[in-house]
């Protein structure tokens, strides 16, 4: 693998999916078994808040019951190993990167572990049942709501993702299908950037023909095989 200096990595649920997290769109995945304008949307939201607490909370009772894989791990191991700059962005709303030792995860979608105050915006960290309607701890309203970005809504520091985008010299996307903007438009950013773009999924995703290379297989085994290519190890 060429030497590089400063690497974008964008993570989506099939990293996760060999600890036992449901994909989105995966046969059987979540959005076959829910409506995204259900759980996903300030409108569902707005309609039905018991119905969109119960989904997050099941979400985030979920996680106890998994760990982060090799290729959570692998990627830690690039964090503390790589001598150039490196910046994770996950879609992923799950701890699973940070359980496998990564310590700096820019979470685009917003995460699980924490709560969205609809009444102070203040982000907080959360760990009981939304269902119960827990007060904020910052402004003490019962006004959280989950800290998950929906459709419809601004993903999160979208300005530092892009300045990264436009530096670096290699993007990677791992595990993710490339069906939602602005996170599968990163390819095309780096692209014309003009950043080497290495896809690792288990199969081609929407935007496969944007990536210079692509490696398919389970995110596992072809994850950590490339963090050792970049180690030289
Ligand atoms: P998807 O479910 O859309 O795509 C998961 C991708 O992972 C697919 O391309 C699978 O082929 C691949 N995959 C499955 N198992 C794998 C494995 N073991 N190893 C490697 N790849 C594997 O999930 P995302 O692309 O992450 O947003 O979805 C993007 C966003 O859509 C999510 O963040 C979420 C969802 O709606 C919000 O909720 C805002």
């Amino acid at each position: 693998m060429a030497k590089f200096e400063r690497i974008v990595i964008l993570t989506g649920a099939g990293i996760s999916a060999e600890s036992g997290i449901d994909t989105f769109r995966d046969a059987g995945g979540l959005w076959e078994r829910h409506r995204i304008e259900d759980v996903a949307t300030p409108e569902g939201f707005a309609r039905n808040p018991d119905l969109v607490f119960g989904f997050y909370d099941a979400r985030r009772a979920a996680l106890k019951s998994v760990e982060p894989n090799p290729a959570h791990r692998a990627l830690a191991r690039l964090e503390a190993e790589f001598p150039g700059e490196l910046l994770l962005v996950t879609q992923n709303v799950d701890d699973l990167h940070e359980r496998g030792g990564s310590r700096d995860v820019l979470h685009m979608h917003g995460e699980l572990s924490s709560a969205l105050c609809t009444a102070c915006e203040m982000r907080s960290p959360l760990d009981v049942p939304l269902l119960d309607r827990p007060a904020c701890p910052v402004c003490q309203a019962p006004t959280l709501r989950p800290d998950v970005v929906w459709f419809g809504e601004m993903p999160y520091r979208v300005e530092r993702i892009y300045a990264a985008l436009g530096e670096c010299d290699l993007f990677v996307s791992i595990g993710t299908s490339g069906a939602v903007y602005p996170a599968a438009g990163f390819v095309q950013e780096a692209l014309m950037n003009g950043a080497r773009t290495l896809e690792l999924n288990l199969e081609p995703s929407e935007g496969s023909r944007f990536f210079t290379e692509s490696r398919h297989g389970r995110a596992g085994e072809i994850v950590p095989q490339w963090v050792d290519e970049v180690l030289g190890s």
